[in-house]
């Protein structure tokens, strides 16, 4: 009932873990596989190891934030090499779809070029997400927000094919215009589906202490979790309206539970990604957001995730 596909990749469920939470090193990739997270999903990776920002840099659950999170990790990983071995360990262990990620730093279209061709040459990552819209890189800017830079990205990325399916983790986007020239630019690439939406640039601050909360980039990062969900759901939905069906949709923002995920099936998402709610409730979530969205498509008088994908209701 849970089944679906990103582009022709089949998912045993629904949800799968979002990128950044738990996810850097084998052992960490090696429980998702044992829950029920129907994808193992890789952190972004550079090709060089990276320690990250200085700490501290990641709020895991705070009253200032309810049912939020909020970082500037700075891009911790263990490098390409590190990470081609993480996915040969996982092949031997799990049937699962692996879905690396892979991420820019100086120049995003080489590094990522060459990322990306060492991921299909070795030829067992199923899907490769390229992180297009990491917040938190001291003095730069959010590659999705650049429309000139995007589309040589998406255009030239997306050729690389092998073994993967290549996709694009976006930024939240607030205007209709964005959506148009965003959809544009994919509809004309070989993009197989996109990751909507990364998390939202904010400053937190503590009045208690007049002061931030993190300490990289004068306490600014990324905001994920319950604040996301309706600004995740318009970005899907307006996806979903102009992408003709030719790309998958991954919805991702504030899913913590079967009711999140079933309103990001109606508007339109081909699976979903959850990244806060693992944070603040571990891996069990997946299979208390599969259970609960059985129940409820069962309710609808559903019978697959198929039949309720995008059957909004207006007004
Ligand atoms: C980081 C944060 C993100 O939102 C992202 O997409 C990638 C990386 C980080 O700071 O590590």
């Amino acid at each position: 009932m849970l089944s679906t596909q990103i582009a022709n990749i089949k998912l045993d469920g629904y949800a799968f873990n979002a990128s950044g939470i738990n996810n850097e090193v084998l052992k960490q990739l090696e429980k998702i596989a044992q829950s029920d997270s129907a994808v193992v999903m890789f952190k972004s990776c550079s090709l060089e190891p990276r320690k990250g920002n200085p700490n501290p840099k990641y709020i895991v659950k705070s009253d200032l934030i309810p049912g939020c999170t909020f970082n500037s990790m700075g891009l911790p990983n263990k490098g390409i090499e590190a990470n081609l071995e993480f996915i040969q360990e996982l092949k031997k262990q799990t049937q699962k779809p692996i879905c690396f990620s892979t991420v820019g730093l100086e120049n995003p279209l080489q590094e990522n070029l060459e990322l990306v061709q060492k991921v299909q040459a070795q030829g067992l990552a199923d899907l490769i997400e390229i992180n297009l819209s990491c917040p938190n890189i001291e003095g730069e800017g959010i590659l999705g927000y650049d429309f000139k830079s995007l589309k040589t990205m998406i255009t030239e990325l997306s050729q690389v094919q092998g073994s993967a399916k290549i996709g694009f983790k976006l930024p939240p986007y607030t205007d209709v215009t964005q959506f148009s020239q965003v959809a544009e630019i994919l509809l004309n690439s070989k993009t197989s589906f996109i990751t909507s939406i990364n998390t939202l640039p904010g400053l937190v601050i503590d009045p208690k202490k007049a002061s931030t909360v993190i300490k990289p980039k004068n306490g600014q990062g990324g905001l994920g979790g319950d604040f996301l969900k309706p600004l995740a759901l318009y970005n899907v939905r307006q996806f979903y309206e102009r992408l003709e069906g030719k790309i998958s949709i991954i919805g991702v923002g504030g899913i913590k539970n079967g009711s999140d995920a079933f309103e990001f099936l109606l508007a339109g998402a081909d699976s979903v990604q959850v990244g806060t709610g693992m944070a603040h409730e571990g891996l069990g979530v997946f299979e208390k957001i599969h259970t609960e969205l059985s129940a409820i498509l069962q309710e609808n008088g559903f019978g697959s995730v198929g039949e309720a994908k995008g059957r909004l209701k207006f007004l």
